[in-house]
């Protein structure tokens, strides 16, 4: 009920913010101001103070930040109009008389959230009754138990279409609440209203102060849309609600992460995993106003909630769409970070088989937006002519050109321009001790999975093969053209090494002849100082002949591998050798990643460990960020790299 302003100024003018406060906690004077370990969340040094000339309280811990009624909802966790009743009580203040609309209005909302507490309720005895026998033999099935189900109010809409309407009007409601409530439908041809949720198991909505506004509900099998859910009310619009927001507002006021799920199991699951600060949309994709709310739960700086989306197509599509709502609204702290699950799984399946432990990597592998957005417009493009380097320039343009606000609007302008040049540039050296630059080079770029340890140089060095060991050449397969047109460029340009060098030691081929002489070349040539004194070409071609290459040189430095990159001939420019080398050594190296993928999923499968999931989503996305800017495999057939 709405309050005239003059009373609320009344109000504020009347009581101190400290003497509000100060009946509630202790306060410490410092100077002009109070303070006090934050009553929102944990703290053992004060760093929530009072502020009672400017009527507010902060707190720089969290960033909770309000006035004297703020305080009051929170602190008694009271809404609004019974937070400013009890501070009228406090102030010896009359409550100025509602209108009569105002009390209409009032009492119809009442009603309204009454009603819905009620059916709640008789969803909830249902599902323990002989009604709800498949209900609750269902979610039993899905792993909830009695507690689950009462923690979440989970009920069950029994099949009888005019059960609950029965014992609602025996609870004296109307059918003109229940219509209104979206719990009965009205049939066209006059006969009485009829139940909306028959036969499914039913998930409470509440809203942002977890009073029941709608429901979810889900059928056990059979036809039918899997869930259906009420449609909007005076109490309830499912474009500004989230499925468990009241709780997650509490849980990041907390300073618990915000997670975005797609689905009320999910935010279930997650919930029980630990994770209170998870939410779900009510069946439609993530809405800009659901995107203020996130923020809005979120205190301090800096707002990251976290979107979860199945690593699949479908899911990196949809992660690719709450991105584009998202962009224009990007403000200074304000924005989101994207986690995939690993393909298929969903947060609830991916607890049930891995247990709670494995949310935890998903939200350390969460990308930041703004590699999301990179990710979005590279993936799977190519960008190896002029024109294809604009157009993908001119995507991510077109995209920053979204975002509205100025600043936040420069910095990705700068920070897209930045990774287009290095992406398109040859990479940087590598710098020895700094694993970054060697995962990002090459690549798209961008790179925040941490890799694990790649054989590098020193590994090279040391584990040089020795001559006797040479086995028969291998036939020349596509498997192995491109490692061939690696070794070639580098064997007719040694100079090449100086930029290239760490990344050959990153590829590690099969093992056979060639990755012998990759081994053996990376030897030799680091072994030697930089620059001047570098080996020329015949040189070199005659040290590895010595050293037992003899014959698989021959083979290798022939019209059969250049026919596939002239790039890698002697008489290519050293500009046309590196420019065709970096592609190729992308193809190689995210072959091995996806080699490393599936060899990481196989060991999760067998061992169901921490490690093994934290290894499958980091080379997941690897996967997606190596393979950026990679036409398919198929185009080595018709010899174009
Ligand atoms: P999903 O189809 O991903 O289902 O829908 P789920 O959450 O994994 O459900 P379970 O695990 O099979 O029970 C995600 C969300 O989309 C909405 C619901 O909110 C659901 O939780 N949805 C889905 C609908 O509103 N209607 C539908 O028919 C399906
Ligand atoms: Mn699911």
């Amino acid at each position: 009920m709405a309050f005239p302003p003059q009373f609320l100024e009344e109000l504020r003018a009347r009581l101190a913010l400290s003497a509000v406060v100060g009946k509630r906690m202790r306060l410490i004077r410092a100077g002009r101001e109070y303070k006090a370990p934050c009553p929102f969340h944990h703290e053992k040094t004060p760093s929530f103070y009072v502020n009672d000339q400017k009527g507010f309280f902060h707190c720089f811990g969290c960033g909770a930040h309000g006035d004297i009624i703020g305080f009051v909802m929170r602190h008694d966790n009271l809404a609004f109009p019974e937070a400013v009743e009890a501070l009228a009580g406090e102030a010896g203040l009359q409550v100025p008389r509602p209108t009569e609309e105002d009390r209409r209005k009032y009492e119809r909302r009442k009603t309204l959230h009454d009603l819905m507490e009620e059916s709640c309720r008789w969803f909830e005895q249902q599902l323990r009754g002989p009604a709800g026998r498949a209900g609750m033999d269902y979610l039993l099935r899905r792993g909830l138990d009695g507690e689950a189900m009462a923690r979440f109010r989970l009920g069950f809409a029994p099949a009888d279409s005019g059960a609950m309407r029965r014992h609602l009007l025996g609870l004296g409601y109307s059918d003109d609440d229940m219509l209104t409530a979206a719990l009965l439908r009205q049939p066209e041809d006059g006969r009485s209203p009829y139940a909306f949720f028959r036969n499914r198991v039913m998930f409470p909505v509440t809203d942002r102060r977890g009073q029941v506004v709608a429901f979810g509900g889900r059928i056990l099998e059979g036809d039918g849309p899997k869930y259906v859910n009420s449609s909007d009310t005076p109490l309830f619009h499912k474009g500004s609600l989230l499925y468990g927001m009241s709780r997650a507002r509490q849980a990041a006021s907390d300073g618990q992460p915000v997670l975005v799920a797609e689905g009320y199991m999910d935010v279930i699951a997650l919930v029980r995993a630990g994770y209170e600060g998870a939410v779900a949309p009510l069946g439609t994709a993530l809405t800009e106003t659901q995107v203020q709310e996130l923020w809005k739960l979120i205190p301090g700086e800096v707002k990251e909630p976290v979107l979860c989306f199945d690593g699949d197509n479908a899911g990196r599509r949809a992660a690719w769409r709450a991105v584009e709502r998202i962009l224009p609204h990007l403000a200074p702290g304000h924005s989101a970070r994207v986690a995939f699950l690993p393909e298929g799984e969903d947060p609830d399946s991916l607890i049930r088989t891995h247990g709670p432990k494995a949310i935890q990597p998903l939200l350390q592998q969460a990308i930041h937006l703004i590699d999301a957005l990179w990710q979005m417009e590279t993936e799977n493009r190519r960008a190896d002519t002029p024109e294809a380097k604009a157009a993908v320039k001119a995507a991510l343009e077109d995209r920053v050109g979204q975002i509205a606000h100025r600043d936040v609007q420069a910095y990705y302008r700068s920070e897209i321009r930045r990774r287009l040049d290095a992406a398109f540039a040859p990479p940087p050296r590598f710098r020895s001790g700094d694993s970054r630059v060697g995962a990002n080079g090459g690549g798209w770029g961008a790179n925040r999975v941490p890799r694990r340890h790649t054989p590098g140089l020193a590994g090279a060095r040391t584990s040089a093969p020795q001559g006797h060991r040479r086995t028969p050449p291998r036939r020349l397969t596509l498997e192995n053209t491109r490692e061939r047109l690696l070794l070639a460029a580098v064997i007719n340009h040694p100079d090449l090494f100086d930029t290239v060098g760490e990344h050959l030691g990153m590829v590690v081929f099969p093992a056979g002849p060639l990755e012998d002489l990759r081994q053996t070349l990376i030897a030799t040539l680091s072994s030697l100082p930089e620059g001047d004194s570098r080996l020329d070409a015949d040189a070199l071609h005659s040290h590895l002949s010595s050293a037992g290459f003899d014959t698989i040189l021959a083979s290798l430095l022939s019209r059969t591998t250049y026919d596939h990159g002239r790039f890698a001939q002697p008489d290519a420019s050293p500009q046309e050798a590196l420019q065709g080398w970096w592609p190729t050594w992308r193809h190689v190296h995210h072959r091995q990643v996806r080699a490393e993928l599936r060899e990481a999923q196989e060991i999760l499968a067998r061992e169901n460990s921490e490690e093994a999931l934290a290894r499958v989503v980091a080379l997941q996305q690897e996967v997606i960020r190596t393979g950026m800017g990679i036409a398919d495999d198929s185009d080595l057939d018709d010899g174009a790299l």
